[in-house]
């Protein structure tokens, strides 16, 4: 397969600084080696999307904090997404914290829209990051990245790169979740995203959720892109996260779910966010990000 690597250092949708390190760790902890031995090529999206630091910036509306050097970057990550698709390309993506998917799945709405294809989104994440800025607690435009794809939010976010709804929140599945804010349930409950939170997670075990998931995506798209949020992770395995939260998923969980989205042969695009080098202890955030991309890009033991 033909990967295309886009990166997105931006840190300035969450409140802790050092996410925009992430692609860099990345890198460091092997990412090209790792998909170049599986027999893929690595391509870049050269030169690299240009951030401003956070201290050069107006944090503007509260309630929205960046929004406009947010929609601007996010509005170049959706030019390229948009090429790669077309090119024929595995867009990868990299941040970056959560509110660069909002690039990501603004690239992808308008390449499989002209396509005609059907498509769906996996949000592997301990949180919704479907609030609106009536319902943020922080204002940070991470928490909301996914509501706004589904067409809930800020409009200068909704009708980023073209007034349509980017993603239909009934080929969306949440899994992993185990932290929502009051008002966002609500969010959620309204659009009808399918969650299965840590608890579905404990009951069924990660087997038989994988196996879930994969039937619902393959009996709904053509086509699969998977958000994993570092902070998915039990924060022993990945203490380098903004925001770190205790139960979440095993080194080995991670990966069997990984396997399993691999081989439903209708994932076309990845996106790895959340790492924060400078949270981390010995880049194992980062180690375990490519671990994660490797599987999902077709690693396997035997
Ligand atoms: N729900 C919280 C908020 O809106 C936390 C969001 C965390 N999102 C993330 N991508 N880590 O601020
Ligand atoms: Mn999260
Ligand atoms: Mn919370
Ligand atoms: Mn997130």
């Amino acid at each position: 397969m033909n990967i295309r690597v886009i990166e997105l250092p931006l840190d300035f949708g969450a409140n802790r600084r050092g996410s925009d390190m992430g692609p860099s760790a990345m890198r460091l902890a092997g990412l090209k080696q790792v998909l170049t031995e599986l027999g893929h090529t690595c391509e870049e999206s050269f030169p690299g999307i240009s951030v401003p630091a956070q201290e050069f910036l107006e944090e503007g509306d509260p309630q929205v904090r960046f929004l406009k050097p947010i929609a601007e970057a996010c509005t170049a990550l959706a030019e390229r997404v948009e090429q790669a698709v077309d090119a024929g390309a595995f867009p990868l993506v990299l941040g970056g914290d959560h509110s660069i998917a909002i690039g990501t799945l603004s690239g992808l709405g308008a390449a499989y829209r002209k396509r005609n294809l059907r498509w769906g989104t996996l949000w592997i994440d301990a949180h919704g990051d479907f609030n609106t800025p009536e319902s943020t607690p922080s204002g940070n435009i991470h928490g909301m990245s996914l509501a706004i794809a589904c067409g809930y939010g800020h409009p200068d976010l909704v009708n980023l790169y073209g007034k349509f709804r980017k993603l239909d929140p009934a080929n969306v599945a949440l899994v992993g979740v185990r932290d929502l804010d009051p008002l966002e349930k609500v969010n959620m409950r309204e659009a009808g995203v399918t969650v299965f939170t840590m608890t579905e997670v404990d009951r069924l075990g990660i087997a038989e959720t994988a196996r879930q998931l994969v039937a619902f995506f393959t009996s709904r798209v053509d086509r699969l892109h998977v958000s994993v949020d570092m902070d998915v992770m039990d924060p022993m395995i990945a203490p380098g996260v903004g925001i770190p939260l205790p139960g979440g998923f095993s080194y080995r969980e991670v990966l069997l779910l990984a396997e399993e989205l691999a081989s439903s042969g209708i994932l076309a695009s990845a996106e790895l966010v959340e790492v924060n080098p400078v949270l981390d202890v010995r880049n194992q955030t980062a180690r375990m990000a490519v671990e994660i991309a490797g599987r999902l890009l077709g690693s396997r033991v035997y």
